[in-house]
């Protein structure tokens, strides 16, 4: 049996799905240069597995790591629309030529298939909703383009050579483990870290700006779907709940959650930042048989109860 590899391993999305194949009972080899992971993502994961501490713009340690794997799950990224406007160059070395370096590696190794998290980032500000996979493309930052170029390498790679590839196009994942800390984190573990630490949150824009919010579990279940269905080499499929909320909306459901009174702060809205998102999944239900399995209010709450078990036990999630 081969190895599963999981790059980017010990940050949020892949540090979930490298813990639900483990206790698959999968060999699994974790690469991650920790720069955005943690180690306690890799603490929180139930059995054993292989670390590797590497960088994907390191061509031969990512050779390396792809040696008797079946399957690479390609998760390592710097996901951050705002980090690609200030430093356009670095995100592009780490999610495209990152790509790139991958699939070299797969094809040079023999992988079977690699799945790659792309990113609705894809379809920027177009009026079509909601978004599917065939629609007309956009690229309103630096990261879309970058998370689009390594797109078409993966759609490249299948064509050009014997190494399977299915792209995933994640919209706001969001649960447990989603780093609150940094300038760059995303909407959810911000607005609930805030209200739990007794700060204001922030809304850019004035909050009528949506989004597909689809929970982690989700996202691992599109993953390993991708992973282990056949005929589904070169295409491309959006991860999502299928669903949008507008985000002062989600930041009310939050409030009532911790039973705290709805009182933003308002800023300008975002450089970069689309008005809506919103996916329509049924492609990935129809070939992946993918379903969601946990509504957005049940994964909110879900979500809201980890970050406070881990601030009340004064450890991030
Ligand atoms: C974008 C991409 C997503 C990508 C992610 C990586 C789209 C539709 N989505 O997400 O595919 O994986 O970047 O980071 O392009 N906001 C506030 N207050 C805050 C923080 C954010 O109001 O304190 C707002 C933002 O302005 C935005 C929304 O919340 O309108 C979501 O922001 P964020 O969580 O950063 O994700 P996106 O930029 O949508």
């Amino acid at each position: 049996m081969g190895h599963y590899l999981v790059t980017g391993g010990a940050g949020f999305i892949a540090s979930h799905i490298a813990d639900r194949l483990v206790r698959e009972g999968h060999q699994v080899r974790i690469f991650d240069n920790l720069s955005t992971g943690h180690r306690r993502n890799l603490e929180a994961i139930g059995g054993s597995f292989e670390f590797i501490e590497g960088d994907v713009r390191d061509q031969s340690a990512v050779r390396a790591a792809a040696q008797d794997c079946e399957v690479i799950f390609h998760q390592a990224a710097l996901a951050s629309v705002p980090l690609s406007i200030k430093d356009p160059v670095q995100v592009h070395d780490v999610c495209a030529t990152g790509t790139l370096n991958v699939l070299t590696a797969a094809r040079d190794q023999g992988v079977r298939r690699v799945v790659y998290a792309a990113s609705s980032s894809a379809y920027g500000d177009r009026p079509e909703m909601p978004k599917r996979e065939s629609h007309t493309l956009q690229t309103l930052s630096p990261y879309a383009a970058a998370k689009l170029a390594g797109e078409f390498y993966c759609e490249s790679f299948a064509h050009c050579y014997d190494v399977e590839t299915v792209r995933l196009r994640y919209f706001n994942v969001f649960g447990p483990r989603q780093d609150p800390k940094s300038p760059y984190s995303a909407v959810i573990p911000l607005f609930v870290t805030a209200l739990l630490e007794g700060r204001t949150p922030t809304i850019f824009g004035d909050g009528s700006q949506s989004r597909d919010f689809v929970y982690v579990g989700n996202v691992v279940q599109a993953n390993l779907k991708a992973a282990f269905t056949p005929d589904v080499s070169s295409r491309v499929y959006n991860v999502a709940s299928g669903e949008r909320v507008g985000v002062a909306e989600m930041l009310k459901q939050i409030c009532d959650i911790l039973d705290v009174p709805f009182a933003p702060e308002f800023a300008p809205p975002r450089v970069g930042d689309v008005l809506h998102s919103w996916a329509d999944i049924s492609e990935t239900q129809r070939d992946l048989g993918y379903a969601p399995e946990i509504s957005f209010f049940e994964a909110l709450k879900i979500t809201v109860e980890a970050y406070r078990d881990s601030l009340s036990s004064n450890c991030l999630v």
